[in-house]
C-alpha cells in the first residue's frame, strides 16, 4: 500500500542490455560444443571395424561392441572351453565355435539401435546367460547436424524475442512509450 512501483522481476533483468553479451556467448559456447566435443566414436564415414571375440562359460568377451550404422563388422570368434554359439537380435548374423578354432562373420551394421547377441548352442547351467550387446550410433555427422540447426534456431530466437531488430533512424518512442 506503501509503494505501488512494481520492482523489476529477475527475469527481467536477465535481458538487460549487458545480458545480450551474456547471451550472445552462451549460444558460442552452445555451437562451439555442439561441433567440437568428441562425441562418442567420432568417426562418422562408414568404416570396418573388426572385433575379435572370445567365448567361455558364460560370458563373451567384450560383452559390449560399438559400431556406427552404415560400419561392416567383421567378428572373429573363439571359444576357450566348450563349443559355444553367437546369434546376434535383429541381423539373424550367427555361428557356432569349437575350442581350438575360430569364425568369422562380416556383416554392414545398417540399422541402428542396440542388438543383444547370445549363445546359442547349450553350454552348462547359465547358458541362457551368455549375452552381449552391439551398439550401433546414429550417423554422427547427420546427429551433429541436427543439434546444431537446433541450437542456432533456438538461440536466433531467444536473440530476436529479445533484442527485435530495429532500422537506423528508427525512433525509439514506441518502446519508451511502452514503459
Ligand atoms: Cu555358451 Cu551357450
Amino acid at each position: 500500500m506503501t509503494d505501488s512501483v512494481p520492482k523489476r522481476s529477475g527475469l527481467n533483468s536477465l535481458f538487460q542490455p549487458r545480458a545480450k553479451g551474456v547471451l550472445l556467448v552462451s549460444l558460442a559456447l552452445l555451437i562451439i560444443a555442439v561441433v567440437a566435443v568428441p562425441w562418442p566414436l567420432q568417426p562418422s564415414a562408414p568404416t570396418t571395424r573388426r572385433f575379435t571375440m572370445v567365448s567361455r562359460q558364460f560370458e563373451f568377451e567384450p560383452n559390449t561392441i560399438q559400431v556406427n550404422q552404415g560400419d561392416t563388422v567383421i567378428i572373429t570368434l573363439t571359444a576357450d572351453d566348450v563349443v559355444h554359439g553367437f546369434f546376434l537380435d535383429g541381423y539373424g548374423v550367427k555361428m557356432r565355435v569349437e575350442p581350438g578354432q575360430s569364425q568369422t562373420v562380416q556383416f554392414v551394421a545398417d540399422k541402428s539401435g542396440k542388438f543383444r547377441y547370445r549363445c546359442s548352442v547349450s553350454c552348462g547351467t547359465m547358458h541362457p546367460f551368455m549375452l552381449g550387446e552391439l551398439v550401433v550410433g546414429p550417423n554422427t555427422t547427420f546427429g551433429r547436424a541436427v543439434a546444431l540447426i537446433g541450437v542456432v534456431a533456438i538461440g536466433v530466437t531467444v536473440y530476436l524475442w529479445k533484442f527485435p531488430l530495429r532500422e537506423p533512424g528508427e525512433s525509439t518512442t514506441e518502446v519508451r512509450s511502452k514503459k
